[in-house]
Order: C-alpha cells, then structure tokens, then sequence
C-alpha cells in the first residue's frame, strides 16, 4: 500500500522544499520505499537541492507526451538509499498551467509509482493545482513561519483547501455541486448554509467530508514567542473550520540549513547533528509511526 502525503503553506519560503526532501531521505534512510514528487509547476527547484542540475526528464516531458508513463521520468539516487525522485516541470507557461486533462493524467499517473510513500512538495500558494494536489493525498503536513503573517497566510490556505474539499465532496451530487460551483466563498460558514438550503442533509454530508482531514503542523524557523501564534493558529481553524490541526513538530532556525543548500545536499546528510537536522529526525520518526497506523487501519477503510 502506498500512502501518499503533501506538504503545503500559504506562501513561498515557508522551508517546504527543505523540509520535504529531508524527510524523503530520512525515511527512506528508515527502510522505506520513498518516491519525492516536485508538483510546485510554476517554481520547480526540488531537484537543486538534491544535487541534480540537469534532470535529463522532468514532468515537463511527461505533460508534453515525450514520454509515456511517469515511470519513465523517475530518477533514483543510490548514494540516497535508493531515493526515487520526479523532477519538477521546467517553467514554460504551458506546463506551469495544465489543464484538467493533464491533472488528472499526472494524478493517475502517481497512483501507479511503486512506493511505499509518495512525498508531493505541491508548492505555495491557494491556487487550484496548489490546493488540488494538497488535498489529493492521504495525509498533509502544513508549514508556517512563526510570524503572525505566515500563520494568517496558512489559516487562509488551509480554509480554502477546507472549502475545496468539501466541494469536492458533493460532486457527484449535481444539485448541490452546480449550486456550490456557481458562487466563490470567503467563509466554511458559507458553504454549509448554501449546501443544507439547496439539499437538506448536505450540512452533514459536508461534516462527514471533513472528518479524516487532520493536517500535521510544521512551524519552521522555530524561534522564542512562535508558540503563541501556533497556539493561535490551532485555536482559529479549530474554531472557524472544525479540523484539528496536530503538530507533527517544530525546526529550529539553523545557518547550517542555508550552508547544505550551497553544498547541494540536504542538511540531514551534510550536518545530522546540526539542530534543524535532529528536529528533522524527530519528525521522521514521528511520520513513520503515522504511517504504520494508516496501514493498519486501511483494511477497515477498504472494507468501510
Ligand atoms: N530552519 C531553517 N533555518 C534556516 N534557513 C531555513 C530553514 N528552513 C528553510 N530555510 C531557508 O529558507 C529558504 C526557503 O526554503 P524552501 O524550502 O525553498 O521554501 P519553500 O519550498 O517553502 O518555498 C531556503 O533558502 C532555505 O534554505
Ligand atoms: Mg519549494
């Protein structure tokens, strides 16, 4: 069974990339089959940090039909243990703004990697893909700087993954998706009201949505006076969206982050002692108990 998870956060620079190649390779580290997907499609750089310039395929040749299964444009690091990785899509307009089609060609795509984890850095931001490949996942891990600003810009990139979840949910109930769809929404409180007066019953249909949507929280850049605004932040989305947001754990600010990067190589394998790298190690930890729950649960989820 593969379980797939996302890493997502309102803006860019939140340490995604960073964060997500790390733990690509501490868990693969831990024995897993890990397959690291970069889905940012307008800001591609995932493959810098793994030290590889010039990925000789890219999603880029995926979407334009150069090549015929995603298998091919997997690349696999033996000095990572056996990291598999897809390159990002080079930024030419065409690929950084696919179609339905393509989306849906790419996320079927995904479901035939063989792995036991596929790790997707969807990249910054509320658009559509952004949103889309967040919530397509099993599992998601949210990051937000410590700052006020970040933490607001998270709330807002979690209410409209939220929004666009439960959309999604009434979409094979044409009554309610048609009326849902022809309007934009700036609060949950919206949606419920809109769905259970088009079709009564559709409150709790979109309740129901909600339940095993539970993302793990990152705070990066983790300094004194960051955990009122986490504090905060749980209490907001408790509050006005209904979800819980656990926290998967914190990373310190670390100059030796920056100093891997110039190395091109994770942090992890450059300085694993370095605190970033032991946070980051704790998290992995904590992500491999996760995923030996989700298998033990999904004979349950497959017979319910
Ligand atoms: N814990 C940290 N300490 C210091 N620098 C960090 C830390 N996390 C990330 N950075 C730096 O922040 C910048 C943005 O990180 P990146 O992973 O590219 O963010 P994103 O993918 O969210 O845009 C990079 O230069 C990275 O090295
Ligand atoms: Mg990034």
């Amino acid at each position: 069974m593969t379980v797939a998870i996302s890493i997502g956060s309102g803006k860019g620079g939140t340490g995604k990339t960073m964060i997500i190649a790390n733990l690509a390779i501490l868990l693969a580290k831990r024995g897993k089959k890990v397959c690291l997907v970069d889905l940012d499609l307008g800001g591609a750089d995932t493959h810098i940090l793994l030290g590889l310039f010039e990925p000789k395929r890219t999603l880029t040749d995926f979407f334009t039909r150069r090549v015929d299964s995603l298998a091919e444009v997997v690349h696999t690091f033996p000095s990572l243990y056996g990291l598999s990785f897809i390159p990002g899509s080079g930024d030419t307009l065409q690929t950084a703004n696919i179609n339905f089609q393509e989306k849906q060609r790419l996320l079927r795509g995904l479901q035939d990697i063989d792995c036991d984890v596929l790790l997707l850095d969807v990249g910054a931001g509320t658009n559509y893909h952004a949103l889309d490949f967040f919530m397509h996942s099993d599992l998601q891990v949210c990051v937000a700087l410590p700052d006020p600003t970040s933490i607001m810009d998270l709330y807002t990139f979690l209410q409209l993954a939220t929004i666009r979840k439960m959309l999604a949910s009434f979409l094979s109930q044409s009554e309610v998706a048609a009326t849902l769809k022809s309007r934009s929404f700036q609060s949950l409180g919206e949606v419920f009201e809109l769905a259970e007066a088009t079709q009564a019953g559709s409150r709790e249909k979109a309740q129901e949505g909600l339940r095993y949507f539970h993302p793990l929280l990152i705070v990066n850049r983790d300094r004194a006076g960051g955990q009122v605004n986490k504090t905060k932040l749980r209490m907001m989305v408790g509050k006005y969206l209904g979800i819980d947001i656990p926290e998967l754990g914190d990373i310190p600010e670390d100059d030796k982050v920056d100093r891997a990067l110039k190395g091109f190589l994770p942090v992890c394998e450059m300085y694993p002692q370095t605190p970033a790298s032991q946070a980051l190690q704790a998290i992995a930890q904590r992500l491999d108990k996760v995923l030996s729950l989700f298998a033990d649960k999904a004979p349950a989820t497959a017979a319910g």
